[in-house]
C-alpha cells in the first residue's frame, strides 16, 4: 500500500513516464540506463520488446529507486508475469479491466489507455490510477482542458507526440505528467551514442520543471 503511494508520488513529481519500445533487449537496456542517468525516474518497457520480462527484471534489480513498469499489457496473464518480473507499474493501450484487477490485487500502479470521455470515465470507475490519453497528438492540450472541466478528478498523462517544446501546454491544461517515447528513446538511433539519450532526458525534465514554475 505505502509502496504504491510512493510510486504514484514518483510519477507526479517526475512528470515523465518514459516508454521504451526497442527492437532488442540490449537496446532497451542501453536506452533505459542512459535515460536513468539523465534523471528519468519512471519508465515502462513495452511487452513488444524481445525478452521484455528479463529487461524489466534486470532494471528492477539494478535500480530499486526507479519505478519500472511494463507497457502494452493486453491481458491478466501478462500483467501477473510482469509483476513477478518486478514491474510496479502496468500500462495498457486501452481500458483493460483484467489488467487493472490484477494490478490492484498486488498494488501495482495502473495507467490505462483511453480517448473519449466515456472511456476516461470508465477507466476511473474500473479503478485505473492514471488515464493515458492516446494518441494525444490527434487532439491537443485543449482536449484535456475540455475533459477536465466535467471530470477534474481524472489524472491524465497524454502520450504520443509530446516534446520539450510542447510539454508546458499539456501541463498547463491540467495533465499530471506526460508519456514520452521517441524524443528520448530514438535520440541515439542515428549513431548509437547513448549520451544523446541522457541529454534528451535531461532536456525533457528541465522543460517539465520550467513549465511547473
Ligand atoms: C508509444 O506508445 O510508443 C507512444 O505513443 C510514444 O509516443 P512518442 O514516440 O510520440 O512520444
Amino acid at each position: 500500500m505505502w509502496r504504491k503511494l510512493e510510486n504514484l508520488k514518483k510519477i507526479a513529481e517526475s512528470g515523465i513516464v518514459l516508454i521504451i519500445r526497442s527492437e532488442s533487449e540490449q537496446e532497451a537496456l542501453a536506452v533505459a540506463e542512459a535515460a536513468i542517468e539523465g534523471g528519468i525516474q519512471v519508465l515502462e518497457i513495452t511487452m513488444s520488446v524481445p525478452n521484455a520480462l528479463q529487461v524489466i527484471n534486470k532494471l528492477a534489480v539494478k535500480y530499486p529507486d526507479v519505478l519500472i513498469g511494463a507497457g502494452t499489457i493486453l491481458d491478466a496473464e501478462t500483467a501477473r508475469a510482469a509483476i513477478l518480473a518486478g514491474a510496479e507499474l502496468l500500462v495498457s493501450p486501452q481500458l483493460n479491466p483484467d489488467m487493472i484487477k490484477m494490478a490492484n490485487r498486488y498494488q501495482a500502479v495502473t495507467v490505462s489507455g483511453a480517448f473519449t470521455a466515456k472511456e476516461i470515465i470508465e477507466s476511473l470507475e474500473t479503478g485505473a490510477d492514471i488515464v493515458k490519453l492516446f494518441p494525444a497528438e490527434a487532439v491537443g492540450p485543449q482536449y484535456v482542458k475540455a475533459i477536465k472541466a466535467p471530470v477534474p478528478q481524472a489524472a491524465i498523462t497524454p502520450t504520443g507526440g509530446v516534446t520539450p517544446q510542447n510539454v508546458h501546454e499539456w501541463l498547463k491544461a491540467g495533465c499530471v505528467g506526460v508519456g514520452v517515447g521517441s524524443y528520448i528513446t530514438k535520440a541515439a538511433q542515428k549513431d548509437g551514442d547513448y549520451r544523446k539519450v541522457t541529454a534528451a532526458a535531461k532536456e525533457f525534465l528541465e522543460a517539465v520543471a520550467a513549465a511547473r514554475q
